[in-house]
């Protein structure tokens, strides 16, 4: 059993329909229901394997619990996409009550939600099972509280890794950088704005939710066995490492 939260949309849906395709069994998970019954439509008719769905608050330890009583005791991968930005798309904090709320949620959807999902579930993981925890670009720009918060994703699973290793758990994390087709923008984003984070990448292409599965798929198999405790940045070049 593969789990996948946030994969009722985004990145998240393409890799359930990916892993689907190719006949593995996958749990998805999210708030809405809507979403994740229609990929589980969808799952249906791709190949051989099943997408059963779970709507679930993954913030909180009663939501992470729905999850972890479906998924059962033989979990092969975790990816946790689910996480965001409540920012965009809301108005600037009248007061500091507002502001200490948006906070919360911040690190409610991404980093706390990420923690809980990963100590629910890691019992059930054993030898050769990989978990990936979606990051982002923004973690190296500091937007708002929503790099600051992947930023501790990221953190997150360094140690992870390090706990682990001893039971041949890979621990990673990915962080993309622009990639369309997502609900992340949440109908924010302008030509002006997609063109402006275009022309940032080295090839001058925008990333797509297929983009993410490819990575996705060699980080949950065999081949990439020696790979554990990174933060790989998925982005065109857009933020470049050394
Ligand atoms: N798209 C980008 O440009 C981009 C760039 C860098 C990083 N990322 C990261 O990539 C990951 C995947 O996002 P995406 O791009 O595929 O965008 P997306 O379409 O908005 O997917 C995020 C998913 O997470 C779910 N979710 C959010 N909070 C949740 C919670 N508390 N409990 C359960 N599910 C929750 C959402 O569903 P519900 O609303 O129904 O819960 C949604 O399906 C996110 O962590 C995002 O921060 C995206």
């Amino acid at each position: 059993m593969h789990v996948i939260t946030g994969g009722g949309t985004g990145i998240g849906r393409a890799l359930a329909l990916s892993l689907a395709r190719d006949g593995h069994d996958v749990l998805i998970a999210g708030r809405r229901a809507a979403p994740l019954e229609a990929v589980a439509q969808e799952g249906a008719t791709a190949g051989g394997g099943t997408i059963t769905a779970v709507a679930c608050d993954l913030s909180t330890p009663q939501g992470v619990r729905a999850l972890a009583e479906r998924a059962g005791t033989k979990v092969d991968s975790l990816v946790h996409c689910a996480g965001g930005n409540p920012a965009i798309g809301r108005p600037a904090s009248a007061t500091l009550e507002e502001e200490a709320a948006l906070l919360e949620e911040t690190l409610a959807g991404n980093l706390v939600s990420a923690a809980l999902t990963v100590t629910a579930l890691q019992g059930a993981m054993g030898e050769g099972s990989a978990i990936v925890l979606l990051g982002s670009i923004a973690a190296e720009h500091g937007v708002g509280y929503y790099g600051p918060a992947k930023a501790a994703v990221a953190s997150y699973a360094v140690g992870l890794s390090a706990a682990l290793g001893p039971r041949g758990i890979r621990v990673t994390c990915l962080s993309p950088g622009y990639i369309s087709g997502t609900e992340f923008f949440a109908g924010t984003m302008t030509e002006e704005r997609a063109e402006a984070l275009r022309s940032q990448t080295a090839f001058g292409r925008t990333g797509e939710p297929e983009d993410a599965v490819d990575v996705l798929r060699f980080l949950l198999s065999e081949r990439s066995r020696h790979l554990t405790g990174q933060n790989i940045h998925l982005d065109g070049g857009a933020f470049t490492t050394r």
